[in-house]
């Protein structure tokens, strides 16, 4: 793998571009704002710098990385020469369709084009793309420069080499992947998710404990490292509602149904973390405690 493209820089882009470029693979990255781009290039700056003063990588790999990244003023100019293809543009089907069937015509048949959405699948929009076989989900997790997983979803037109090249981007950039063989909505990672959000909000909404203690319960019983309600305020209330919404809508699933209780949070603008107030609330100084 030489080069690897990544189109739209918000959260998501900017953390996949410069995580690549750290793996030492040539990486470019663009989004039609200018100001998102320049704040992703910001970003990385950022984060370099504070990774040398904590001495958790030296100056030499800072400035490789930095040379390695490159923020292009075109489409064109991103994909140019590029092995791998990461559309992380916004979460609706229209722009995505849009971008991918103007990819399909840029980039050469080897190229793969993936998508890192979490919710529409690759076989959607390999089907507005020429040459669909190269089309998969590579569905990172946030904040992707933590966090080890990559989940490689495929669909029927997949080929076997796309899928192994696809494995090996994974490995080459020091990843965890597992490979989803059939597309389902929430892919495993989400899915898993939210039976255990949805479970947790039952003994809310039933009364039978507290957030408070359903999340001491699931950290210490079960050893994870957050419970589902503080996690919920860390992701954005917002984005777990509205993938239900989108599950329940696309589905008809009674199970994909948002709780009551997630409903009126959303509607309430209790959106979590980032708006200091969800489940919880989250006072300027607030400190996370063990257990939420
Ligand atoms: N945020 C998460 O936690 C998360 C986790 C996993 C996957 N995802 C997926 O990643 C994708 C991006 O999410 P995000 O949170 O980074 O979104 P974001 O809103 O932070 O960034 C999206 C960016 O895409 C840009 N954009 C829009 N149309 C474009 C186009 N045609 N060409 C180039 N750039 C374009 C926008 O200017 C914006 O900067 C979504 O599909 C989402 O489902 C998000």
């Amino acid at each position: 793998m030489n080069k690897v493209a990544v189109v739209g820089a918000g959260s998501m882009g900017r953390q996949i571009a410069l995580h690549c470029a750290l793996k030492g693979l040539d990486a470019s990255i663009y989004d039609v704002s200018g100001t998102v781009l320049s704040a992703a290039r910001e970003f990385s700056g950022d984060y370099l710098d504070s990774r040398v003063a904590k001495n958790r990588i030296t100056p030499e790999l800072r400035d490789d990385t930095i040379g390695r990244l490159k923020f292009a003023d075109s489409l064109e100019s991103c994909v140019d020469g590029a092995s791998v293809v990461i559309e992380a543009i916004i979460e609706d089907f229209a722009p995505k369709a849009t971008l991918f069937e103007v990819l399909g015509h840029l980039c050469p048949r080897s190229t793969i084009l993936a998508s890192n959405s979490s919710n529409i699948v690759g076989s959607r929009l390999a089907a507005v793309t020429e040459f669909p076989e190269r089309v998969v989900n590579l569905h990172f997790f946030n904040p992707v420069l933590v966090m080890d997983l990559v989940e490689v979803v495929l669909h029927p037109a997949v080929t076997p080499e796309v899928e192994r090249k696809a494995l090996a981007f994974c490995k080459e950039i020091d990843r965890t992947s597992i490979v989803v063989r059939k597309e389902v909505p929430g892919f495993v990672v989400n899915r898993i998710f939210r039976a255990l959000t949805r479970e947790a909000m039952n003994l809310l909404e039933g009364g039978f404990a507290s957030a408070e203690d359903i999340d001491l319960a699931v950290t210490r019983g079960l050893g994870h490292p957050m419970g589902p309600f503080y996690l919920m305020d860390v992701a954005g209330v917002d984005v777990t509602y509205l993938a239900r919404l989108d599950e329940y809508r696309e589905t008809g699933n009674e199970a994909a149904k948002p709780n009551e209780i997630l409903e009126r949070l959303y509607h309430e603008g209790r959106w979590g973390k980032k708006v200091g107030k969800g489940f919880y609330d989250y006072p300027e100084n607030f400190e996370k405690r063990e257990g939420r």
